[in-house]
């Protein structure tokens, strides 16, 4: 049984050629003929989702990308495919052509999907960022924006990140186009336009460095909870989970996973990966391996917090190119081998389901 993308939709995706040649391979990954059970397995009796952000471009021209995601995994989100740039390059010029494919894809799989994202500072189309638009025209563009995309996978996102990255890191207000023409109410309108379009998918705020206790986490828990004093809709904190061994483990994850939750709202790890200085060591791999560890524990011990990883293989991942000598963030090493942390979550996540 093929269980990747058809061939029509991976030559929708752009995979070309090379990505039909791919298809014609008979699909086995592992030497063990599927009898190994998946992250999502485990994840499943412990009572949580396990998911991985998709480069869209592997997904339609690797065989091997394809069948790890499907075997270990069981919650999608579009690494770059859902954001502005890439869904309206040109304005009133609408392009969900990628993202519906991996939505199709996880429809198929069994997965869910998480929108990802519907309002940050980055990765705008050039005709936004560029223009010179007054402070109402922003608005309204934002508006349509967030109905457009958000009604277009209306039914069928379990999450959206709404609201992308609004916070500084001593835990102020990011100076932000939308925060300069709107000021803070941007965040308010964004989710009560978010739930208009999409009545059902949980709807998050998302952020990084908010893993442990310290004043950016205190000020998402601060923003949060007056989000729902005013009634907005908000329905979910992500917690990225960017980290790296050189930073050390944030300290207080627990706590801090539990406070955002007795605010009545889901919470989520949405990105995790832990990061290295190259080259990699055997201690490196440890000390990574017990990071990812660590975040697993604490999601489980809090309750229902699911985990979602940006990129699970080291052939993809978004760090080498963004942190300069930084790389082998994710699980899976760039041949798709297993590496320590792999083992890590596997073992939390089967401890979890004994007790
Ligand atoms: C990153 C992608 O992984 C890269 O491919 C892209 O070039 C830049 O964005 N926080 C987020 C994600 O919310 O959207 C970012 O993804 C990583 C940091």
């Amino acid at each position: 049984m093929d269980r990747g993308l058809t061939r029509r939709d991976v030559l929708k995706l752009g995979g070309g050629v090379a990505a039909g040649a791919v298809l014609a391979r008979p699909a086995v990954a592992y030497a063990d003929g599927g009898r190994t059970k998946g992250l999502r397995d485990l994840a499943r009796r412990a009572g949580v989702r396990v998911g991985s952000a998709v480069d869209t471009d592997a997904l339609a021209s690797e065989t091997t990308y394809r069948d790890v995601l499907v075997r270990e995994f069981d919650s999608v989100t579009p690494e770059n495919v859902m954001k502005w740039e890439v869904v309206e390059p040109e304005q009133g010029r609408l392009d969900f052509a990628a993202a519906d494919m991996l939505v199709r894809f996880a429809e198929r799989h069994g997965m869910v999907v998480r929108g990802h994202n519907l309002v940050w500072h980055n990765q705008l189309p050039a005709w936004l960022t560029g223009g010179s638009f007054t402070d109402a025209q922003l608005h309204d563009i934002l508006r349509r924006h967030i109905l457009q995309e958000a009604g277009h996978f209306r039914g069928r996102l379990s999450a959206w990140d709404v609201v992308n990255e609004p916070l500084a890191d001593d835990g102020t207000m990011r100076d932000t186009i939308w925060l300069r023409s709107m000021g803070t109410e941007y965040i308010d309108d964004a989710f009560r336009w978010a739930r208009l379009a999409d009545p059902r998918a949980t709807l998050y705020v998302n952020d990084y460095n908010i893993e442990g206790l310290g004043p950016k986490s205190d000020a998402m828990y601060a923003l949060v909870a007056g989000l729902r004093r005013r009634g907005v809709p908000v329905g979910g904190v992500g917690v990225q989970g960017h980290l790296d061994i050189q930073y050390g483990f944030p300290g207080g994850v627990t706590e801090n996973l539990r406070r955002f939750v007795d605010l009545g709202v889901d919470v989520a790890l949405t990105e995790v990966d832990v990061r290295m200085p190259l080259p990699v060591t055997p201690e490196k791999l440890a000390t990574q391996a017990d990071y990812y560890r660590r975040l697993v524990d604490a999601c489980l011990a809090v309750d229902g917090v699911s985990v979602t990883v940006w990129g699970f293989t080291d052939a993809h991942s978004w760090v080498p190119g963004v942190f300069a000598g930084e790389g082998a963030a994710t699980l899976f090493d760039e041949q798709y081998g297993r590496k320590p942390a792999y083992f890590a979550v596997r073992d939390a996540l089967a401890a979890a389901r004994r007790s």
